[in-house]
Parts: structure tokens; C-alpha cells; sequence
């Protein structure tokens, strides 16, 4: 397998410091394409490592994360080849692991904590560098820990890495205080190659764990309870494993970044491969604040009122409302009619963006893990620095009801997880350009 050489390819994790220019815009018209997850495509990737053969994951987004989780998993041993123009990575793995997560590549992306799960129980031990929080806080690891020590594994801290061993994990009963998106997937992971069963009570079941699911059984795992708060995993041999085929679940935090986009500027999109059926409250929200939608067979039919009104929004796992979603979702309040209040109860810290949002006129108040949106007709435009993948996203929503221009940096945290945000947008007819420096 070749490996891409386009300096340019956000897939190949590199890219430029670049600013995005949008100015008000009028109601966006047209159809978008939702590309395949960020936050699922990396976990997939990790879960490779844990069969010798050849996997083929369509619908990749061409995304930086994706790059960058590729250079960590040739760092480990696999061999990446990254086709963006069909949106597929191929991996093949030999078996010739070496299980070192190190600093570089781990501190890039939160989803590197993904390979530890797999890489101790295929090759029982892993070192890997401890991840970083991100801008909204810190991210502790402690239930990923917790539940592999329930499954035989010892740890040791130091020197900013942690090692972990197990000869060979064995099943165990697991129940979660809390469903958490990353620490389910690491003891999923590590449940495949254990001894016995494993019971993960709590889990979470996001549409993007789902996917982990169907790939881990395609590759020749056997895991019961699927979509449910319970996942069942029954340990099988490293030979029963194999290469497998799968194709990435649509994203839909970018799916609902076109929606807002839409409601903002009071438009009529067609959001084609959005998956209504992974985002039932987020959309009851977004009806509850006058905006309509009817499916259509492979997308959702978007139409905007004149004017959003207000509601009241709680972030929660899912099928709750996701944390992802709220920076769009206060950008929306931001310019409805009346005042609403949005509570977020995964990351209390995330809340950051609101004072880029200030900038633009909009009118909130943070009070701990509250924030009170007293909604205003139009926002005017003003630099705005991106500090996050979502809150990025936020401004450039945000810039497409202001008044003038919006001039957003910190462009390459919206690299991170958005596949052509600019483009996309464009083509709807958002007055939106991206100059790269
Ligand atoms: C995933 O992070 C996503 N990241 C996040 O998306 C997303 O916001 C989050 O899930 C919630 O939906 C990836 O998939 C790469 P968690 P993750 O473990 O797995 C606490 C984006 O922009 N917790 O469900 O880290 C934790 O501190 C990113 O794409 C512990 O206390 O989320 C947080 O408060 C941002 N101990 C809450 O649980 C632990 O051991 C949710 O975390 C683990 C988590």
C-alpha cells in the first residue's frame, strides 16, 4: 500500500495557520452532504490494531484528527494508506506491534487513549503518554482504569506516562457511575481478547459506540446488547479475529452545524446522510425553537423560521442532548426571540466561546454550569478566535447572522473535526471564504 504524500491533506494531519471570513449571509439554500464521524472514525481506527489482516473504513472525513491518529497507529506498527478522494483507510496489520503511545502524537488528539484498550489485550502491556484535557477542562482517565484493574491489569504512573500489564485480562462485571463515552469503548475493546465474559452495566450508547460495536463484530467479536445500556462481551481467541470491511456512521455534530447554519439565517436545507434517528431530542429542541424538519429517504429536509424563539436546553449522554452540540445551540438562542437557558452537564468548564459570542453582541451570562441567553436580532461582526473544534464551528455560525465580518482564527481546531466546513457552507450560499497562511 502507498502512502499519500499531498502536503496539503488535512487527512495527513498537517495544515496551515489559516483564518475563516464570513460575513452576513443571506437565508442558505441547497443540499450538504454530512460526512462520517470524527468520533467514531478514530475509535475504529484504534480497534485495528487488535486483528492481524486488512481493514477497509469508508466514509472517512477528511479531517486532521484522522491524520493524526494515523501517525500514531504507523508509530505502533500498522501500515495506513488514506484515500480522500473516496473517503477510505485502508489498514493492514502484521502483528508487528510495538505498544508505545508517545507524547508527539498522543498529546494531539484525545482519542489516542482509544488504543489502550486494544493494545493491552493483544500485546499485554501498553505505554502510553497520559492525554491532555482540552481547552474546557480536565479529562480524567479514572474510570478507563478502574475497569481494566477489574479486569486483571496492573498500572504504574510516572514521567507523565502510564504503563499497564495484564499476561491476559479477564471478564468482569463493570457497572459505570457514569456512561462514559471513552472509557466504554477502551473496556469494550479489551473485553474482545478476555477471558470469560465481561458485563459493561452503564455503558454509554452514543451512535458512534454502536459503530464501534457493528466494526468489532465484523472483525469477529461477540458482543450482546448493542444500542443498550448494558453491553455484554464474550471473550474470544486472537485467531478468531480477522480484517473486516465498514463504513463510518454520518457525523451528526457537523450534521446539526448545518442545521444551525440554516436556523441562523433563517434558510432551507437538505441535510443528505444526517441520521434524524441519532439525533431525536437535539431535533425536538431545535422544533421547540421553530424550526421544521421532515426526513427525507438518505437525509432531513431543514426549514427555518423567520426568527428562532427561545428554549430551555440540558446537556446530558446520550440519547441526551450532546455536550458537542451546545456551542451551536447557545449561537441559535443567541439570536431568538426571549431567553433561555442552557445547563451543561458533561464538561462544567465548557463554556468558554461564550465570551468570542460577546464579542458579537450576544447576550449571555455563565453562571457555573448555566448560562442565561437573552436572544437579540443580529449580531455584528468582530475577530473571534476559535479555542475548540465545536466552539469553532459556533462562530462561523455565529459570523453568518452578523452584521459585517466575522474574522475567526484558530481555524486548525475546526480542521480537527470538520471535513471542508467552508466549502460546504459556500455551496448553500453562506458568505464565507478561507484564507490560509
Ligand atoms: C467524547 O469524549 C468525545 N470525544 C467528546 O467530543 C464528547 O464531548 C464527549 O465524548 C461526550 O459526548 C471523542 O470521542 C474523541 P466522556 P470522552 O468519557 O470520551 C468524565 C469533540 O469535540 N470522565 O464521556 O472523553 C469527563 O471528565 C469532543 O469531538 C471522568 O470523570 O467523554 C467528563 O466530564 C470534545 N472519568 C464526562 O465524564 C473518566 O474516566 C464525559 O466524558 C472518564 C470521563
Amino acid at each position: 500500500m502507498g502512502n499519500v504524500t499531498d502536503a496539503s491533506s488535512a487527512l495527513e494531519g498537517r495544515a496551515p495557520a489559516s483564518y475563516i471570513e464570513v460575513q452576513h449571509s443571506a437565508p442558505l439554500a441547497g443540499e450538504v452532504v454530512v460526512p462520517g464521524a470524527k468520533n467514531s472514525v478514530l475509535k475504529l481506527m484504534a480497534a485495528s490494531l487488535m486483528a492481524d489482516g486488512i481493514f477497509e473504513i469508508s466514509n472517512v472525513p477528511d479531517i486532521v484528527d484522522v491524520g493524526i491518529m494515523a501517525d500514531l497507529l504507523r508509530a505502533i506498527g500498522l501500515r495506513i494508506d488514506i484515500d480522500r478522494a473516496h473517503s477510505v483507510v485502508t489498514i493492514e496489520n502484521r502483528g508487528e506491534l510495538t505498544p508505545v503511545a508517545p507524547y508527539e502524537l498522543v498529546e494531539r488528539i484525545r482519542a489516542s487513549i482509544n488504543v489502550l484498550g486494544p493494545l493491552l489485550t493483544r500485546c499485554g502491556r501498553v505505554t502510553l503518554s497520559m492525554p491532555g484535557g482540552d481547552d474546557f477542562g480536565s479529562r480524567p482517565i479514572d474510570m478507563h482504569i478502574a475497569g481494566l484493574k477489574a479486569m486483571g491489569a496492573t498500572f504504574k504512573f510516572g514521567s507523565g506516562y502510564l504503563e499497564a500489564f495484564a499476561d491476559q485480562l479477564h471478564g468482569a462485571d463493570i457497572t459505570f457511575e457514569f456512561p462514559s463515552v471513552g472509557a466504554t469503548e477502551n473496556l469494550l475493546t479489551a473485553a474482545v481478547l478476555a477471558n470469560g465474559t465481561t458485563t459493561i452495566a452503564n455503558a454509554a450508547r452514543e451512535p458512534e459506540i454502536i459503530d464501534l460495536c457493528e466494526f468489532l463484530q465484523a472483525m469477529g467479536a461477540e458482543i450482546e446488547g448493542v444500542g443498550t445500556p448494558i453491553l455484554t462481551v464474550t471473550g474470544v481467541q486472537q485467531h478468531d479475529l480477522h480484517g473486516c470491511e465498514h463504513e463510518t456512521v454520518p457525523d451528526r455534530i457537523q450534521a446539526a452545524t448545518y442545521i444551525a447554519a440554516c436556523a441562523v439565517t433563517g434558510g432551507s436545507i437538505d441535510v443528505l446522510n444526517a441520521r434524524p434517528d441519532h439525533m431525536k431530542i437535539v431535533l425536538a429542541r431545535f422544533t421547540d425553537m421553530g424550526m421544521k424538519f421532515e426526513p427525507l429517504p438518505y437525509g432531513l429536509r431543514v426549514r427555518a423560521p423567520e426568527r428562532l424563539r427561545a428554549t430551555d436546553v440540558a446537556t446530558l449522554p446520550y440519547p441526551g442532548i450532546a455536550t458537542d452540540y451546545k456551542p451551536l445551540i447557545i449561537t441559535m438562542l443567541a439570536v431568538a426571540e426571549g431567553v433561555s437557558i442552557v445547563t451543561e452537564n458533561l464538561f462544567p468548564g465548557r463554556f468558554r466561546y461564550v465570551e468570542e459570542l460577546q464579542r458579537l453582541g450576544a447576550d449571555i451570562r455563565t453562571a457555573g454550569h448555566h448560562a442565561v441567553v437573552r436572544g437579540v436580532p443580529r449580531l455584528s461582526g468582530a475577530p473571534v478566535e476559535s479555542h475548540d473544534i465545536r466552539a469553532g464551528a459556533a462562530m462561523v455560525v455565529a459570523g453568518l447572522a452578523a452584521e459585517g465580518t466575522t474574522m475567526i482564527t484558530g481555524v486548525h481546531h475546526i480542521d480537527r473535526g470538520y471535513d471542508n466546513l467552508v466549502g460546504r457552507l459556500s455551496a448553500i450560499g453562506a458568505n464565507i471564504s478561507r484564507v490560509d497562511v
